[in-house]
């Protein structure tokens, strides 16, 4: 599904925070957002989840107004990431996925809600995981357990804020290039705020940069993350070198 976002403002106060953002994100695209912190990025995700109420512009899906979706509706379609959640959760993860087949589910789950789940569980190799609670593992683990949760919604459209915050190298590598085969798997869309401009580059297929509440660049990671646009955004001096597939940032 593809979002279109048509000349948005947002603020919290009088103070916009969003100012006149218009994009468009298309289908099986996973895009990062990138800019320095309070430029807007965690905003202009929870206004596309339709966590936070747009009062000027509009958000569409396909076409479609998110305005006119019902509640479930809208949560079988998006599923959103967050980047705080509460650490003190002491359901065990297997309760914590179920919980993600709520907008299908009217009264109990079914066979099929239990394959969705076993199927989550596999892709994340998360079997031995599935009898703890959630309070017992590492914030790395956690960040894990709550993408495999908005999978198990199974979305069309996965917002992700800076999800891999609190990840080793490793688990990092690991949860970027999942989502990204899972967007070609799946055939969804996925759209996350991140600060790692060299993985953004590496592992999505495009990005977006923000400033100010104001998209300055989008497209190709080899175009945007240039020397010039890091400079102006940031107001850091880089040398950007092309290794392989990836863009390095010297300073
Ligand atoms: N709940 C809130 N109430 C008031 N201001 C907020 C709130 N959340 C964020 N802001 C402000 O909005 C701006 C953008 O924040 P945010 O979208 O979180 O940026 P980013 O995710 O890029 O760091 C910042 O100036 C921030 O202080
Ligand atoms: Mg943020």
């Amino acid at each position: 599904m593809d979002i279109t976002v048509k000349n948005v403002c947002f603020g919290y106060n009088e103070t916009n925070v969003l100012n006149d953002i218009s994009l468009n994100i298309k289908s099986n695209d996973f895009v990062s957002i990138l800019g320095p912190n309070g430029s807007g990025k965690s905003t202009l995700i929870k206004c596309i989840s339709r966590i936070l109420r747009i009062k000027q512009g509009e958000i569409l899906i396909d076409g479609r107004n998110i305005n006119s979706f019902e509640a479930r509706e809208l949560a079988r379609t998006i599923g959103y990431v967050p980047q705080f959640t509460n650490n003190d959760n002491n359901s065990t993860i297997y309760e914590i996925l179920e919980l993600g087949r709520c907008p299908y589910v009217n009264w109990r789950l079914k066979n099929h809600d239990r394959e969705v789940i076993e199927n989550v569980i596999e892709s994340f190799g998360l079997q031995s995981f599935v009898k703890k609670q959630f309070c017992q593992l590492s914030g790395g683990q956690q960040q894990r357990i709550k993408i495999a949760r908005a999978l198990v919604q199974e979305p069309e459209i996965l917002l992700l804020d800076e999800p891999i915050n609190n990840l080793d190298i490793r688990h990092q590598i690991d949860v970027l290039s999942l989502l990204g085969d899972i967007v070609k798997q799946k055939n969804i869309t996925a759209v996350m705020a991140i600060h790692d401009l060299a993985l953004a580059a590496r592992y999505s297929f495009s990005v977006m940069l923000m400033s100010n509440g104001r998209i300055v660049d989008c497209g190709d990671p080899a175009k945007v993350i240039s020397k010039d646009n890091v400079k102006d955004v940031y107001g850091v001096d880089v040398e950007i070198i092309k290794h392989k597939e990836s863009l390095l940032l010297a300073l």
